[in-house]
């Protein structure tokens, strides 16, 4: 697929398919984030993958799929085949911008960009996700407990949201919310200044 079929095809998925996504698929997606862009090229996104039924059941609990079901959608997290728990090691830029090329460090900058490397990472994983015929959910950390405390992950990655991955279940024909939404007019987004 053009990479402008990409672009508008894809959108975060909340109903997956009772499928496993095959290892070279996944392994590909993963590949297509570890490639991306990073403020030094400090590398510091980190994934924690999992399959396994009763962890996601387990994160499905914590992060209140019980009360989502009672509010009329379907189960989301505890069907999505791969959770991504996503997290951004604090070390890796701390290091990085402590060499002698650098003149900032982590704690002066302006915007958190270890944050932004994260959205570019899962932008990547989306898009090469949506190549391979999946589809990707985004949960944010705000929404349950920390992932990276509770898989006992290195205690300096900060977890900045969870990834579901899977095939979307066709029959889900209802418009999401974005769908309903609509996008902005380009020129309210886009300002030329010259
Ligand atoms: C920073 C960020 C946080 C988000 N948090 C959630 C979330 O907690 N729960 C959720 O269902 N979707 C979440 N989303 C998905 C957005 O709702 C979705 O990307 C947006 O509505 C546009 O829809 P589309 O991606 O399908 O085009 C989040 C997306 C981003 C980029």
């Amino acid at each position: 697929l053009s990479l402008w079929r990409l672009f508008e095809k894809r959108r975060m998925c909340r109903c997956y398919l009772d499928l496993p996504v095959p290892r070279a698929l996944l392994l590909r997606v993963l590949e297509a984030a570890r490639r991306s862009p990073s403020a030094g090229h400090a590398q510091g996104v980190r994934f924690a993958v999992l399959t396994n039924q009763d962890q996601r059941n387990q994160i499905a609990t914590v992060f209140g799929e019980e009360a989502y079901l009672k509010r009329g959608f379907r189960a989301w997290l505890s069907t999505a085949p791969v959770h991504i728990v996503t997290a951004v090691s604090t070390e890796a830029y701390e290091e990085r911008y402590a060499q002698p090329d650098k003149v900032t460090e982590p704690n002066d900058w302006p915007v958190p960009y270890a944050v932004l490397d994260a959205g570019k990472a899962l932008m990547s994983l989306y898009l090469a996700a949506e190549e391979a015929g999946l589809a990707c959910g985004y949960l944010g950390p705000h929404a349950g407990p920390d992932l990276v405390q509770m898989f006992d992950l290195p205690e300096d990655w900060m977890f900045v949201g969870l990834v579901t991955l899977g095939y979307r279940d066709p029959e889900v024909r209802a418009k999401t919310r974005s769908e309903r939404l609509g996008w902005r007019d380009f020129d309210e987004v886009v300002k030329w200044l010259s």
